[in-house]
């Protein structure tokens, strides 16, 4: 019999739908979720919040270095996966703001904050029984990860799928701006000079056009059932 990967790691661009698989993945495997992206989140909002110049490097690296972000298991029926905590203060949906969302790439290319968050990271990962999710954690974070995922999706897939998921909270929103705002991340997260976005070489890639989230869903489960497959290709 095979055994299950103790270390899952989920990398991909913006809305390929990481979070979802990844919560799901943790779910049935009864291991812990950890969504990386929130530490970015975090930091860029409280750089915000205190006033500080994004575009001031040492300053924000800094603010990363001293804050402890805090994840917990969700303490309310609000549509949240998790509690995020900084300064005693609840920030889980502070972070998800349009505020943050164009900022947040900035933040992320900085290479002392990468280097602060992800020595975070990767103690809580090396304990294993942990679906780790984010752009660089099969690639830098937790290279020995049994198990690595590259999701993926066309930018026009991803923008249709965050523009419906915003109608159907009740907002409003506009395709063009989103297509929009999501090629420019990919541009970022992509070209930075630490840590891009990119398929670890063992990788298994995973396309997830034309598939709902159960179907992605039951092909990273039987990934987790017969993890010899075919490095890096396409699954
Ligand atoms: O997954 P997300 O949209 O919440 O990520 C927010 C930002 O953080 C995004 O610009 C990419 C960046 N990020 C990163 O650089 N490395 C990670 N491991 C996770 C997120």
């Amino acid at each position: 019999m095979n055994k299950k990967p103790e270390i899952i790691a989920i990398d991909g661009p913006a809305a390929s739908g990481k979070s979802t698989l990844g919560r799901r993945l943790a779910d049935a495997l009864g291991y812990l979720f950890f969504d990386t992206g929130v530490m970015y989140r975090a930091v860029t909002w409280l750089a915000l919040h205190r006033g500080l110049n994004l575009a001031d490097e040492a300053a924000v690296t800094a603010l990363a270095e001293q804050t402890a972000i805090d994840v917990r298991p969700p303490s309310r029926d609000d549509g949240r996966m998790y509690d995020i905590w900084v300064d005693d203060r609840d920030i889980t949906w502070e972070i998800r703001k349009p505020e943050v969302d164009r900022n947040v790439s900035l933040v992320a290319s900085y290479g002392g904050v990468r280097r602060a968050l992800s020595a975070q990271q990767r103690r809580i990962g090396m304990r294993g029984r942990v679906v780790m999710v984010g752009r660089d954690i099969g690639t830098v974070v937790l290279p020995e990860a049994d198990l690595k995922i590259y999701l993926d999706a066309s930018a026009e897939e991803r923008a249709r799928r965050r523009y419906e998921e915003i109608l159907s909270r009740g907002g409003e929103a506009d395709y063009d701006q989103i297509l929009a705002a999501v090629r420019r991340r990919d541009e970022i997260d992509s070209t930075r000079d630490v840590a891009p976005l990119r398929p670890a070489a063992d990788a298994v890639i995973v396309n997830s056009d034309g598939m709902d989230a159960t179907q992605v869903f039951q092909r990273a489960l039987a990934l987790c059932v017969q993890p010899e497959e075919k490095p890096n290709g396409v699954a």
